[in-house]
This record gives structure tokens, sequence and C-alpha cells, in this order.
């Protein structure tokens, strides 16, 4: 608190000048709990239609529509986007191709307002050839749907779907894929999967089971449907020229909002592996059309006046009004010192009183870009599209105090989580202090990256980075059998973020597989931890954690939450028949005696006295002592 007087006049008036110059900041403030109202919905389509993908003369070698990526380009002669192209695919480097062929221009898929998806169909005729002899050696073709039209995933199996270069990368594919990558959880080497920003599927179906080979130069024809208002994808696929088959080869109920934004590109991904003679992948025609419904934003005729008002003055030739005489600019200036000199003076005294928010005023520290920053209201304000509901991911109610965690999208396009408190909560020093302990000291790969924090003396917010593949329970729990490795991972990630928060002295509170998210690359981030010690004597302690995660890797186990869980393994475990615990779904492809040591340490994290639980630093050891399974790669 040394700055010299003169630094806080010019900040006082920096800030005053700032607000008079953008009046909607003020505006801002004072409307944040109303909700943008709504015009009437009206259905946004689109519909493209590619009977072949010559290129015409007139227009040379490019297709305007589409751009072509990486290894990605349309064969003059044979009027067909080729993945790799084949002139390419001789070329000095032959492995590891990839290449994307993308329609140019964005297509809205997905209302924010209502949080509905679009509705959309699309047919193709793809066929995989070989420039050799050679039989495969591709990994597939994708129908990717993806966020940005400059980005080629990686090659191999990643099918050129997944970029791992930026966290929040949303990216919906259906991949068919002629490869049998185990540790992506694939069934065989001629399936077709749904893939929900990640390189392992989310549900996969085996071609062979329907008498279909991709293994052949024949051309297949596939037809995704989606229905955005019943949340359902029916994939078909055959022979071009044959009818539609009666029935889907993969069926699924599916939520992509999470996976979408408003304006999304679709286009085909595919890649090759590390054999050098490859297999290219032909598209041959493509129609897609989408559906979505939008509100109509209906301008209100006050906004209209305005802007009626400010062209008129802007362009008639006299000015309207006379600038400011010097004795008006010479008043105001001295108001201004006035105040500012009285805030200085009352900001000093008030320093020693109090420091419930003191931690948030680290103006005069220095601060290096990545670290987390303090966001302004305004800026948190219009990344969560005015605090609206339908931005709205999870509401905790607990001891009689509210946060809201809504979803947001900075200027930068980097989607965040914003937990807003309520205002009681924050009354208390020890909880801003905790606040100030959860942004410094808490970094870790298995905690959420906060991003920063919002302090305006009525409102406080902490900005986390936003997980879209959304909390384990959906993956847990869901349609698809999560493979063993995976769950092995997982629980060693979540003891290691758990060990580490406990040797920060802090405890989660609520560690339960809804809490624990996953991020671009599966990695488990345990999220909404420590609000416990935000709330007076309610705090569970770390013991109240180790049961949590022994819950958590009994459910992870099992595939299932329910009631009688412990009970069970515990009965099993006594009867020596602890293999019942065991996740049926994923069939003979478990270590069975990693899987007995795993529930063990389940068993003995959830013993009744707490006591007798390990410490979380334990439990890592153990977990990472008797570890002979394969590191796996995602
Ligand atoms: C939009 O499309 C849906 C079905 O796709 C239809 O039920 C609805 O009536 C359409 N709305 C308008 C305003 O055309
Ligand atoms: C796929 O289907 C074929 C034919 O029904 C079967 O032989 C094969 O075992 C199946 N593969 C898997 C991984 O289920
Ligand atoms: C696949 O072929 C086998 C033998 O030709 C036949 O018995 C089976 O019904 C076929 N399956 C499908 C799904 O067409
Ligand atoms: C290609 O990769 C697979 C699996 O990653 C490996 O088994 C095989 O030996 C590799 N082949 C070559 C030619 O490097
Ligand atoms: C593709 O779209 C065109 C025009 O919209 C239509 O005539 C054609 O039948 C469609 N092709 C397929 C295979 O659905």
């Amino acid at each position: 608190m040394d700055s010299p007087p003169c630094l806080w006049w010019l900040l006082i008036l920096g800030s005053i000048v700032h607000l008079v110059q953008q009046p909607q900041l003020l505006q801002a403030h004072r409307f944040s709990f109303t909700h943008h109202p709504k015009g009437p919905f009206t259905n946004v389509t689109k519909h493209l239609h590619f009977p072949n993908f010559l290129t015409t003369s007139s227009l040379g070698t490019n297709f305007p529509q589409l751009k072509f990526l990486g290894n990605a380009r349309a064969s003059e002669e044979k009027g067909v986007i080729q993945i790799p192209h084949s002139s390419s695919s001789q070329a000095d480097q032959p492995t590891y191709q990839v290449g994307r062929a993308i329609y140019s221009s964005p297509i809205r898929l997905f209302d924010p307002l209502t949080l509905t998806p679009a509705s959309f169909e699309t047919t193709f005729s793809f066929q995989f050839t070989t420039n050799s002899m050679a039989t495969r050696g591709g990994n597939g073709l994708a129908f990717v749907i993806s966020p940005d039209e400059f980005t080629v995933g990686r090659p191999g199996p990643w099918l050129g779907i997944l970029n791992d270069a930026c966290n929040h990368y949303k990216v919906f594919a259906v991949e068919f894929d002629t490869n049998h990558d185990p540790q992506f959880g694939d069934p065989n080497d001629d399936h077709i999967g749904i893939n929900l920003g990640a390189a392992v599927s989310f549900k996969t179906a085996n071609l062979s089971e329907a008498n279909i080979s991709l293994h052949n130069s024949k051309v297949h024809r596939a037809w995704i449907t989606y229905d955005g208002n019943h949340k359902h994808i029916n994939i078909h696929l055959g022979l071009d020229g044959n009818p539609i088959p009666s029935k889907p080869i993969l069926s699924s109920p599916l939520n992509l909002s999470p996976f979408l934004q408003e304006y999304m590109f679709v286009g085909f991904s595919a890649s090759t592996g590390n054999s050098s003679q490859n297999s290219i992948h032909n598209i041959l025609s493509w129609n897609f059309s989408s559906t979505v419904q939008a509100s109509l934003h209906v301008p209100s005729t006050k906004i209209c006046h305005r802007n009626v008002a400010h062209l008129v003055s802007k362009y008639s030739t006299t000015p309207h009004t006379n600038p400011p005489s010097s004795f008006l600019i010479f008043v105001a200036l001295l108001v201004l010192s006035s105040v500012a000199l009285l805030s200085f003076y009352f900001s000093r005294m008030k320093t020693n009183t109090s420091d419930a928010l003191l931690f948030f005023d680290t103006k005069q520290r220095p601060m290096l870009p990545i670290s987390p920053h303090r966001f302004t209201f305004a800026e948190l304000y219009i990344s969560t599209r005015r605090f609206d509901k339908a931005q709205v991911l999870a509401t905790d109610c607990r001891g009689g105090s509210t946060s809201v965690l809504y979803r947001g999208k900075l200027v930068n396009g980097c989607q965040v989580a914003v937990k807003r408190f309520s205002t009681q909560l924050l009354s208390s020093p020890r909880v801003t202090k905790r606040l100030g302990d959860q942004i410094t000291r808490a970094s870790h790969p298995n905690l959420p990256n906060i991003r920063g924090w919002c302090c305006d003396g009525r409102e406080a917010m902490i900005v986390y980075d936003h997980y879209p593949n959304g909390s384990l329970d959906r993956w847990l729990f869901g349609i698809g059998a999560l493979p063993w490795t995976w769950r092995l991972k997982l629980v060693k990630d979540i003891a290691q973020g758990l060990s580490f928060l406990h040797s920060k002295q802090l405890a989660h509170g609520n560690l339960k597989a809804s809490s624990v998210f996953l991020d671009v690359n599966y990695r488990p981030v345990l999220g909404d931890y420590g609000l416990d010690f935000f709330l007076p004597g309610s705090g569970r302690g770390s013991k109240g954690d180790v049961f949590g995660f022994g819950m958590l890797v009994l459910e992870t186990v099992a595939g299932r939450k329910e009631e009688g869980l412990l009970g069970f393994a515990r009965e099993m475990f006594e009867k020596g028949e602890i293999g019942r615990v065991v996740d049926e779904r994923m069939g003979d492809r478990v270590n069975s005696e990693e899987v007995v040591r795993i529930l063990k340490i389940g068993l003995s994290c959830t013993a009744s006295e707490s006591g007798r639980r390990p410490c979380m630093e334990e439990v890592v050891q153990c977990l990472a002592s008797s570890s002979h399974s394969r590191p796996i790669v995602l």
C-alpha cells in the first residue's frame, strides 16, 4: 500500500473514463441477473451435395468449397478425394501420412441458447485402395465434425481426428477403422466407432458380424443420421448401389451437446501408420444436410432509435455537441482528485482492520502470463452469456450456501467453467483465504487448472478449465465398457491427485465419480474440491477422502454404482470370490491378479474405522510398487 497517491488518481480517473466510454459495462452490472429475452424460433438448414469431386477446368485444380489439409487432395482424373493422395504415398515419406478434407465454411450445428444440437444426416461412398500389391497399411477413415478448418490431427491410430495441442479440442467423429489397436479398446481390425473428442471410441461395432469387410477395394456407402431432439444416432453401412440396409450397424443414444460449438466444420480425416505400403482412402461422393433451431434476435425499438440518433449525429456535417469548456474540465478534475484523495485515505484505514479480500489484491505483483490472473466481472459476464441459465453446468448447495458452475467461453475462444459463489459464503476471511490457497498452491496434472478469479466486492468467482469429456460417471456407468488398462490408469491418477491435495493440507471432501472429470486425453481431474473447507465445521478430513477413493475404486472395477456394492465386495472377499465384483463387460481382457490387488486396496480404504484406512501416500506407493502392466498411451 505504498503506491504514491498520484498513481491512485490515475487509476481512479482511468476507470471512470473507461466506464463513461463503455456504458455497456455499467449496464452489465445492473442487469446481471436478468436473462436475455428470446425471440421466436426458426430453423437454420444447410445442404451439401457432391455427386463426385471432379474439378472443373475453369476452377483449376482447386475445389473452392473444400479445404485439403495435410496429405489430402482431390484427384483430378478420378474425381475423388484421396487421403493420402496417390502421389504422396509414393513419395519420400510414405509412412505416417495424415490429411483432412473439410467443407470450407462453418456450419451451424448447435444452439447455445437452448443447448440443442443440430439434427443432421450424411451419406458418402468410399473405397480403400492400395497403390501397390500390398494389402493394407492404412489406419482408416473418419467422418469428422471439428471446431476449425486448419487442424490436422495425429496420424496412425489417431486417424487425424485428435489434436493434442489444445485441451479444449471438441471433435466428433465416426471412424471406419481397419487397424486393431487394443490400447484404444478396438474390437478388431474391421470396425466402426463413435469418437467423442478422443481417439478411444465411445462405442464400436464389429463389422465382421454384419459380413462387411473394409479390407477390399469394394465401394461402400455409409449413412449417418443424428437426431438432435431425441439425441440418437444411427449408422448404416453397405455396398454402394444397394439400398440402405434395414438394420443400422450402430445405433445409440448420444448427446452431442458437449462436443459441439455453435459453428463447426464437417469433412473427412484419414491416416496411415508405420507401414510403407499404404492404402489410399478415397471418398467418391458426399451428401450432408443439417437443421438446427435458432431463436430470432429481434432488436428492441430503443436500441434502434439509439442507433439512428447515433448515425444522424455521426453523418451530419455540423457538430451537435460543443466540446466541453475548459472550466468544466477543471471542475471535474477538482472533484475527481478529492474523491481520489478521500478513497486513498479510507483504503489505508481499512487495510489495518480487515484483510478479508486482501489476497485478491495482487495488482502490484508482477505476474507470469500463464499464472492464474484476475478477471473482470464484465469479462465473465460476457463469457457466460450474462450468467444464462442455459450455461449452468452444476449447482452446489451445501450448508445453506450455493455455488453455481457455468460454462463459459473467453474471448480467445477457450472453454472455461466459472464457479460463482453466493456472497454470504464470502463474508468470512477464512473462506477467502481458502480460495487463495486453492489458487496458489494446488497445481497438479490431476487437479483442475485454475485460470483465474474474479472478486469485485459483491461477487467472487473462480475460473477453471472446462473439461469437454465430462465426468467419469458418464463413462464408467455408461453404455460402453472402459478397458481394464484404462481403469487402472484412472485409479492411479486419482490416487496421485488426492495424495497431492493431502500433502498441501487440503481435503477434497466431495470425491465421487461425478466430481472427477476427464480431460481431452482422458486423464482424470479431481474437480469440485475444497468447498467443504469453506463451510464452517463441515470438513470430513482426509480420512473421508480415503473412503471416497476406496468407493471409487470399487465402482471403477465393478463398472457400476449401487447401494450395496461395498457390502457385496466385502462378502465376496471373505468368501474368496472377489472376482465376482469385476465388471463382466470387460470380458477376459483383464489381468486378474492386478484386479484382485486393486480391489484389496479399495477395500482397505473403505475400512469402517477411519483409523485403519491407509493414507493416500501409502496408497500411491502400493499402486506403483507391483505394477507390471504396460503404461497405456492415449
Ligand atoms: C423446425 O424443424 C422441426 C423438425 O425438424 C419442425 O418440427 C419445426 O416445426 C420447424 N420449425 C420451424 C419454425 O420451421
Ligand atoms: C467380430 O465378429 C466376428 C464374426 O462374427 C467374430 O468372429 C469376432 O470374434 C468378433 N470380434 C470381436 C472382438 O468381438
Ligand atoms: C453372414 O454370412 C453368414 C454366412 O454366409 C450368414 O449365416 C449370416 O447370416 C450373415 N450375417 C449377416 C448379418 O448377414
Ligand atoms: C508398426 O507398429 C506396430 C505396433 O505399433 C509394430 O508391432 C510393428 O512392428 C511396426 N512395424 C514397423 C514396420 O515398424
Ligand atoms: C444426395 O443429394 C442429392 C440432392 O440433394 C439427391 O438427389 C441424391 O439422391 C442424394 N444422394 C444420396 C445417396 O442420398
